[in-house]
């Protein structure tokens, strides 16, 4: 049993009933995030890339909940000299937490820090929990090698971009869908900012009218994957 709640943007919170892991806790600042950064108990924060509508409140959840930043060696590292504990791992390396496994993936973007230092490369995760296993994409475009990454694995929930301009875009995106063929595609990353509006509805139809699920989740919602 995994229990999957959208937070906005690209932030999701996973719980299979004893661990609670957040990804790319953007929520101070977010106009669509329902919740505050005080309210997440999550001892684990899984990090994609160092921009500051990813790496958000993840700091910060992580020293309130003496919880570990997990990201590639470089913003890992950063997180350790900002006081956190982390774990660093880079991209095509697999590790065995508590709450079940974590695979970084490639992902096409930049990944530099607020402030402008070098973060390493960006990464999408593949998370092996609760029984079910979950490909966050990160902040990406298209690339053929998610091919390899539905192979490899039998994806159960998707989790992408589809609001342009940074990333995929709508029908990249449906491109994705069909290079992976999760059992469930769910979109992120748009309606935040004004250069990301789409209409995700436009997206579900186009996955759904190739037979595929995709299930368009709102703000603060939680579905039982
Ligand atoms: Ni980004
Ligand atoms: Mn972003």
């Amino acid at each position: 049993m995994l229990k999957l709640t959208y937070l906005s943007h690209s932030s999701f919170l996973l719980d299979d009933g004893t661990h609670q892991v957040i990804i790319d806790p953007f929520l101070t600042g977010n106009p669509n995030c329902p919740v505050k950064a005080s309210d997440i108990k999550a001892k684990f924060i899984v990090i994609t890339h160092a921009h500051g509508d990813h790496l958000g409140d993840g700091l910060a959840i992580a020293k309130a909940n003496d919880g570990l930043v997990i990201a590639v060696n470089e913003l890992a590292n950063y997180a350790a000299e900002q006081g956190c504990n982390a774990h660093n791992m880079h991209i095509g390396g697999g590790w065995n937490f508590p709450f079940g496994r974590l695979k970084f993936t490639i992902a096409h973007h930049g990944s530099s820090s607020p402030d402008g230092r070098y973060m390493g490369e960006p990464a999408g995760a593949v998370i092996k929990m609760g029984g079910k296993t979950i490909y966050h994409t990160g902040d990406t475009g298209l690339f053929l090698d998610m091919k390899l990454i539905g192979e490899i694995d039998k994806i159960d929930a998707m989790l992408l971009p589809i609001g342009d301009n940074f990333t995929m875009g709508i029908d990249d995106a449906l491109r994705a869908v069909e290079f992976v063929n999760p059992g469930l595609s769910i979109p992120m990353h748009y309606n935040t900012f004004p250069v990301i509006q789409v209409d995700p509805e436009v997206f579900k139809a186009k996955v759904t009218a190739n037979e595929k699920n995709c299930r368009v989740m709102q703000y603060g919602e939680t579905i039982t994957l």
